[in-house]
């Protein structure tokens, strides 16, 4: 069993991000945990730390605010980080020039400023320990512009690329880094975004998938070595692959019909 070794879950008070601090307990890590501030409670991070004695520290921060981002930096410099998960995320759900301008630098913040931030901290530990795990959850809407969530796809590409140059810097140095791309999730995050989930489910396009598949998947394919950017189930990676090969034309002609 590891001792003393942290797990640091951003977003790991809800869906994939609480299914990576159940797997990282599970394996004996101390977690540092964050979540959105608001009037919530958190019963499985009390459970975990009981069902596996392992510390669980929560950290209250909305990455919005550069402040925060900063706490969970000094927090990160400060421990024997060697797990890093950068999964918090929000999604918008509408075309983005209906949202005030703030909220879309926000998720800019939050989908990239921070974790970028993290992964700075980390990493300097990690290159002294030759040791290392870092993942940065991205979409499978990354690969694919959508109109009505055009901010989110965007922000999310910005892994894809981010994570497999640190891939290549750190394959032969012990680190492992792996960029995640769910297609849907059955979390928070719809309902969140003010999109209905049943109305996604009804067109049964996409499989939805438990968070905790999602997180058996990541870890199954953690440090294998050509394999960065991870897609979990069969459906999805079909759907890129398609995407892949459509003539773009295509592509514009039918996301006008279907996707506008
Ligand atoms: N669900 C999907 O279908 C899906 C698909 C592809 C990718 N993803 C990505 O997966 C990641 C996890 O999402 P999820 O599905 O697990 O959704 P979720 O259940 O809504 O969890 C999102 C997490 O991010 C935190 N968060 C939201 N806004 C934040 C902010 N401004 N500052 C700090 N933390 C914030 C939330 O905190 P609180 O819970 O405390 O509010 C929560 O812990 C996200 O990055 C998302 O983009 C999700």
């Amino acid at each position: 069993m590891i001792q003393n070794e942290v797990a640091v879950i951003t977003g790991g008070t809800s869906g994939i991000g609480a299914a990576y601090t159940r797997y990282f307990a599970s394996m004996g890590y101390d977690l540092i945990v964050t979540g959105h501030p608001g009037d919530k409670e958190f019963p499985h991070l009390k459970e975990i730390e009981e069902k596996y004695n392992v510390k669980v520290d929560l950290i209250l921060a909305d990455f919005a605010i550069k402040e925060n981002i900063a706490r969970v930096e000094e927090t990160i410099r400060e421990k024997n980080v060697c797990v890093l998960i950068n999964s918090a995320g929000f999604g918008l759900g509408r075309p983005f020039w209906e949202d005030d301008v703030q909220t879309l630098e926000n998720m800019v913040a939050v989908h990239i400023i921070a974790p970028v931030r993290f992964i700075y901290a980390v990493l300097p530990q990690m290159i002294s320990r030759k040791k290392g795990t870092i993942i940065s959850l991205s979409s499978l809407s990354s690969f694919i512009p959508i109109p009505l969530d055009s901010m989110y796809s965007a922000t999310k590409i910005f892994h894809n690329s981010f994570l497999q140059s640190l891939h290549i810097s750190f394959r032969n140095q012990g680190i492992k880094v792996q960029v995640l791309c769910p297609g849907l999730v059955k979390t928070n995050f719809h309902k969140n975004a003010g999109t209905d989930p049943s109305l996604l489910q009804k067109k049964q396009i996409l499989p939805w998938m438990n968070p905790e598949r999602v997180v058996e998947i990541s870890i199954r394919n953690l440090g294998r070595k050509n394999k960065v950017i991870v897609i979990p189930g069969l459906r999805n990676k079909m759907i890129k692959l398609l995407y892949t090969m459509i003539p773009k034309p295509l592509y514009y002609r039918l996301a006008v019909k279907y996707l506008v």
